[in-house]
């Protein structure tokens, strides 16, 4: 390995809470995050993992940090930020949350009733549009449709330099699932499609590809 570089990998979902004992959540394992963690440190370099709530052991030697919703880990990726030289966005971050958090349980007495939500920060635009030229950016894309379109339109609306697009409607592959079938794009266009290949495997090489880009 010619230099150690700083990453910063978010894995995860983010939990939206409603009152004491409710939140809003998505299916994200960490599988994804946990397993480019792991292969970064084998790679030799430092890793912050920023991780929602997941049942997986975080790599011994990466600099842990456990949060809960996606405001969390907005603070903790900017916190983090200037100091890394690649980031990537793995966690599926809420992208609303509830208005109002109700400090006691809801008590179901009405048949029905309307939830309003809020729109959380996109983390991966924010630290998009503060980036230093030699800082890497990439964001993960889970689609269940119009796939290349979605993630082109991601790629160049959030401005990161890279964006790994996931099929997330099969089941076996993406969300909570030993394996998963990408699609890594840049500002150039298409670069590579890999998969359907364990998590572990396409983490590696992930990395790679996108390390000899810094
Ligand atoms: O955790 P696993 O079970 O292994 O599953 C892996 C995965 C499918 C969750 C992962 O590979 C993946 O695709 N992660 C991104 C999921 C997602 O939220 O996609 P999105 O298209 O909604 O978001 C696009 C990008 O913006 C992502 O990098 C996301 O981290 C980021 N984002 C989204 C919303 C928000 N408010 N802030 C963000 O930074």
């Amino acid at each position: 390995m010619s230099k150690k570089l700083n990453i910063l990998i978010t894995a995860g979902p983010t939990q939206e809470p409603l009152d004491p004992v409710r939140y809003l959540t998505n299916a994200s394992s960490g599988k994804m995050g946990y397993a480019l963690a792991h292969a970064a440190i084998t790679l030799g370099h430092r890793v912050t993992l920023v991780s929602g709530p997941v049942s997986l052991k975080p790599p011994n030697k990466a600099k842990f940090i456990p949060v809960q919703t996606a405001l969390q880990m907005r603070t903790q990726v900017m916190r983090h930020f200037a100091k890394q030289d690649v980031v990537m966005m793995v966690a599926a971050v809420a992208d609303y949350r509830p208005k109002h958090f109700s400090k006691q349980k809801i008590k179901k007495t009405r048949s029905s009733f309307t939830l309003k939500l809020v729109r959380n920060p996109d983390i991966l635009k924010e630290i998009c549009s503060k980036k230093r030229k030699n800082q890497i950016i990439v964001g993960f894309a889970a689609e269940t449709e119009k796939f290349l379109q979605n993630a082109k339109q991601k790629l160049h609306s959030k401005k990161c330099d890279w964006i790994i697009l996931n099929d997330v409607s099969q089941k076996g592959i993406g969300f909570n699932s030993d394996k998963n079938k990408i699609t890594l794009l840049n500002q150039k266009g298409v670069f590579l499609h890999l998969g359907p290949s364990a998590k572990k495997n396409l983490a590696s090489i992930i990395l790679q590809k996108i390390i000899r880009s810094c």
